[in-house]
């Protein structure tokens, strides 16, 4: 199955099983180490890092080598039934490898945690802990619990926690791009989707640890945030007695004001809520880069409808011309499933005919996989068969990479300011970095620059995944 087309760095599940490894330790040392692997949305990426943040303030170090681990961490997902297969298989490598180390601890965190923690500790005896996403401060307890010989498991979720406090211990990381996390959770409700259920109510975190979090990320030499939300645009703080509002636009400029030199991303945007005002401040500002990941998930209004997405066709592309008309150069990236329950063969060309409209810059496609507990899986039969659903797929993969080409290769003959991220992935002869609208550009190393800079690249030739210049003075 084809699940996924160009990865971002927001989105980019091929990053899916990377093993994280911790900066020095920031606690006492306790001689133990931790392995931690994450899978799934930039979000668990993010939690990966609080999590090591905690832990190592109890003393553990990290390893890259789960064998020589003394606990085992599997950030999991649960978005689609590939990516629980995927973990759950893991989690037989682990087991197996405890055989072999005894006193080792193995502990399930993240999306999986809640539906699955019966299975995972009694039933298949896979793990010690299990620990949803809003009970990472518990950890240390539980891995106590499990010393002492329980079984350990939370998985409360909560209205409150944002963990604002806790300084994320940056993993595998460039020292250039960093994720801030500004919400969790999602009140949403659409109706494939299970996230509502593993990550709870949607709660803003306030602004001035967001705010704080970036300089010091910036003081250190970082040069590009990601602010990640579920629903970005409806990020909603306000103080006790209410005379401070703050809403998404409000924190995107604080965020940019931060220092000219700082580059931010956001995703995910949700079209029902991303206002002119974020338009407008993103065309104020040039750090705030200029690329919006706008999921449509459908073009036809009854399937929307049906996916309970509360905006039509007519909605969503008056969004887009909006984004048109205030930033005629903004890049934009969507998610679309194919063969959502009673999606007919009109319905899904009112999907290609949108990708027409639109051409977007990215997408990332999805055969509708039906999720327990959701409201889909509740109300409607997943009644599109899989070869329908598939040549759907098909059909819009080819579709958007001609598009990412096209798009791409209106690029070819400007001048783009990119930050080096670092080497490309080919050769060390060539620097890699994205443009501000979030092309992947590969260029000639110039010993003047160094990563973490921003350069001007002209760019000459493009596949529709990179594009290919050289640094201009
Ligand atoms: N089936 C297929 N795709 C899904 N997504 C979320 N839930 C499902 C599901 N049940 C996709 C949506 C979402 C992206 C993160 O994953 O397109 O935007
Ligand atoms: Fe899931 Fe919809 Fe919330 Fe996105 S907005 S996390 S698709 S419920």
């Amino acid at each position: 199955m084809i699940d996924l087309v160009i990865p971002d760095k927001a989105h980019d599940e091929s990053r899916q099983g990377e093993a994280l490894v911790l900066d020095p330790v920031v606690g006492k040392n306790n001689g133990r180490k931790l392995y931690i692997e994450s899978y799934g949305c930039a979000m668990n990426f993010s939690d990966s890092e609080i999590v090591a943040s905690i832990l190592s303030e109890q003393g553990f170090e990290t390893t890259s080598d789960y064998t020589s681990a003394d606990v085992i961490f599997i950030n999991t997902c649960s978005i689609r039934e590939n990516a629980e297969t995927r973990v759950r298989n893991r989690l037989k490598e682990f087991k197996a490898a405890k055989t072999s180390r005894p006193g080792m601890v193995v502990g399930v965190l993240g999306c999986m945690a809640e539906r699955l923690k019966a299975k995972f500790l009694e039933e298949e005896k896979l793990v010690d802990v299990v620990v949803g996403p809003d009970a990472y401060r518990d950890l240390p307890n539980l891995i106590d619990q499990v010393d002492s010989g329980q079984k350990a498991v939370n998985v409360l979720l909560s209205r409150e926690e944002t963990y604002a406090d806790i300084s994320p211990v940056r993993l595998n990381s460039n020292g250039i791009n960093a994720f801030v996390s500004i919400m969790r959770g999602c009140d949403n409700m659409c109706s494939f989707c299970v996230v509502p259920f593993t990550r709870g109510r949607e709660r803003s975190r306030d602004p001035f640890s967001i705010v704080q979090e970036a300089t010091d990320l910036f003081n250190s030499g970082y040069r590009e945030v990601t602010l990640l939300g579920q629903n970005v645009d409806s990020y909603k703080w306000q103080n006790d007695d209410e005379s401070q509002k703050v809403n998404f636009a409000n924190l995107l400029e604080r965020v940019a004001l931060i220092n000219p030199e700082l580059r931010i991303r956001f995703s995910t945007s949700h079209p029902k809520d991303i206002t002119d005002e974020v338009l407008y401040t993103m065309a104020k500002y040039d750090n705030i880069c200029k690329y919006i990941h706008l999921p449509v998930q459908s073009g036809n209004t009854r399937v929307l409808d049906l996916m309970n997405r509360t905006y039509t066709r007519d909605w969503y592309i008056n969004r887009i011309d909006a984004i048109r008309r205030i930033m005629p150069d903004c890049a934009i990236s969507t998610d679309i499933i194919t063969g959502f329950c009673t999606e007919t063969d009109e319905e899904h060309k009112e999907t290609v005919s949108m990708m027409e409209y639109v051409q977007y810059d990215f997408a990332y496609m999805f055969m509708y996989s039906e999720r327990p507990g959701t409201l889909a899986a509740k109300r409607y039969a997943d009644d599109i068969p899989e070869p329908v659903k598939a040549a759907r797929l098909t059909e819009i993969v080819a579709l958007q990479q001609k598009y990412s080409l096209v798009r791409l290769q209106a690029q070819i003959g400007k001048v783009q300011r990119v930050l080096i991220e670092g080497f490309s992935k080919k050769s060390k002869n060539d620097y890699a970095g994205r443009t501000d609208q979030n092309a992947m550009m590969v260029f000639p190393v110039d010993e003047r620059f160094k990563p973490g800079m921003y350069v001007n690249v002209i760019a000459e030739r493009s596949t529709s995944a990179t594009l290919m210049g050289h640094i201009i003075d």
